[in-house]
């Protein structure tokens, strides 16, 4: 039996779109902060047949359809990765997986990262005595489940390197600076709890069919993944926040523009960024905006912003609000 925790992440360099989709080998390499909560707390053993019990904010969640079905698909995934390793027989038979989830469903958090990142250091865990595995190979086993989650393995702040070629190991997560690098918060702002009608798996599909996609690719590849990694590592926020709001946006431009469309962004989160930049030039705030795949506003901000950012954020009419800041990543329990 093995237990770990994890958490989200937010990306400055955006993942959107694959050159392999059933392996997640993503297009360009992306760039994020693991945040220090929401939690997801996972229990794995050996069994004969998959089992899934899965419990969000203390209410029993049933895990069927497509969701068990991605579930096997990682588990039979992880396997071939082991195999790679010399260590085929490290997961034998099935798995029980007992998923504790602190994480409000529908608000902008992505729960696909923490998960997969947490069974993955979990499977670490239960094979340890087989093979002690490098945070990178954690990593990839991660990615099978979500593209994403590969980089809440780490803490602090992390690249997914999308490598080159179609092995399953090609892509990895790389910690650019652990979480004791730079405070940075992410206050989160939630104008709406409406589950989204297309999921990412689904939106990485379609990414290739917008006019702007190859443009897009090829900007992170010869310049933005280097200046955001450049920027943290200088800790220069308003470079970081330079890079990471273009890439947010353009992301959302090749997304607006595939076919069919995706819009994820409503008016209120239009009218959030708007105010958050005027918010920022009057007060000269070291805090930017960034979105996933939905409505919700993430504000990433310095330590000393966190309390102007903080009663912005609850003045904002109907929204939920959640805070969080960098944190450690996946970890054993
Ligand atoms: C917009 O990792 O959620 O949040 O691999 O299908 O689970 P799957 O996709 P996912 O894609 C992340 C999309 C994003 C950008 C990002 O976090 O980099």
């Amino acid at each position: 039996m093995a237990t770990a925790i994890s958490t989200p992440n937010i990306a400055f360099i955006k993942y959107w779109g694959n050159r392999n989709n059933p392996l997640r080998l993503p297009m360009a390499d992306s760039l994020s902060m693991t945040l220090s909560e929401p939690s997801v707390e996972i229990t794995i053993d050996h069994a004969d047949t998959l089992k899934i019990q899965s419990s969000t904010m203390g209410e029993d969640r049933e895990v069927t359809g497509k969701h068990l079905d991605r579930f096997q698909k990682v588990i039979d995934l992880a396997k071939e990765y082991l195999g790679t390793l010399g260590i085929d027989d490290a997961l034998p038979g099935e798995l029980s997986i007992r998923i504790d989830s602190h994480i409000p469903p529908a608000v902008g958090l992505a729960s696909s990262a923490a998960v997969f990142s947490c069974l993955a250091r979990a499977i670490a865990a239960l094979i340890t005595e087989k093979k002690e595995l490098t945070d990178e190979q954690v990593s990839i086993i991660a990615r099978l489940g979500s593209g994403s989650a590969a980089r809440s393995v780490m803490g602090g702040f992390v690249a997914l390197e999308a490598g080159e070629g179609a092995s399953i190991d090609a892509a990895k997560a790389v910690q650019i600076a652990d979480e004791n690098h730079w405070l940075l918060h992410d206050i989160v702002v939630i104008p709406s709890r409406e589950e989204k009608k297309v999921g990412s798996t689904e939106g990485h599909a379609l990414a290739a069919t917008s006019p702007y996609f190859a443009a897009r690719i090829q900007a992170i590849r010869t310049r933005r993944q280097q200046e955001c990694i450049d920027s943290i590592l200088e800790k220069d926020f308003e470079k970081l926040q330079r890079v990471s709001e273009e890439d947010a946006l353009d992301m959302h431009h090749v997304m607006e523009t595939s076919n069919p469309p995706l819009k994820y962004l409503s008016q209120e989160t239009h009218r959030i960024v708007g105010e958050v930049k005027a918010l920022r030039e009057t007060k000269h705030l070291p805090v930017l905006f960034t979105m996933d795949a939905g409505p919700t506003v993430h504000l990433v901000c310095t330590d000393e912003a966190t309390e102007e950012v903080r009663a912005f954020a609850s003045a904002q009419k109907g929204c939920t609000i959640f805070e969080s800041q960098v944190g450690p990543g996946a970890r054993g329990k």
